[in-house]
């Protein structure tokens, strides 16, 4: 199977339900890719750890390889995320990053700040980093590390 095709759970908070609603529909008519939501379901203010965490925990458990995560900056959401083993979530509000994150970091959780972004540049991020695989090699020993930290 494709990698860029394996389906993708995706959350947000009420900062950015909007645009979570905007990414769903990216993900699957430009790429095919079956989503589920985790919610937030409206604008209601909600608390973004018990969304973040629904969604790092599938992908640290194995459920889903990958997902997305947006709040108001992205911040909260990504220090939720990777508490949890296995998640590597990467806060990418740049194009660069975004690519970066795949290339070297393998990073299986994209988060964004629906309050940082335009919608624009946040599909253009969607786009480039379900389309970019990771390089392996080095980059691949330097994550291996983490597990082996000792804290
Ligand atoms: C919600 O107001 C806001 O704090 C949240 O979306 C996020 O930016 C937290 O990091």
């Amino acid at each position: 199977m494709n990698k860029n095709k394996t389906p993708i759970i995706i959350g947000s908070d009420h900062a950015a339900y909007q645009l979570k609603e905007k990414v769903k529909v990216r993900l699957a008519e430009q790429h095919g890719i079956e989503v589920e939501d985790a919610g937030t379901h409206s604008e209601v203010s909600v608390d973004y750890p018990d969304f973040g965490s629904k969604v790092a925990q599938a992908v640290s458990t194995g459920k889903f390889e990958r997902g997305v995560l947006i709040c108001g900056t992205g911040i909260g959401m990504s220090m939720v995320a990777n508490r949890f083993p296995g998640v590597r979530a990467a806060l990418c509000n740049d194009l660069f990053s975004a690519i970066m994150s795949r290339r070297h970091n393998n990073a299986n959780i994209l988060v964004m700040g629906g309050r940082v972004i335009g919608d624009v540049l946040a599909m253009e991020i969607v786009d480039a980093w379900i389309e970019t695989p990771f390089d392996g090699g080095r980059h691949q020993s330097r994550l291996e590390k983490f597990d082996r930290i000792v804290c």
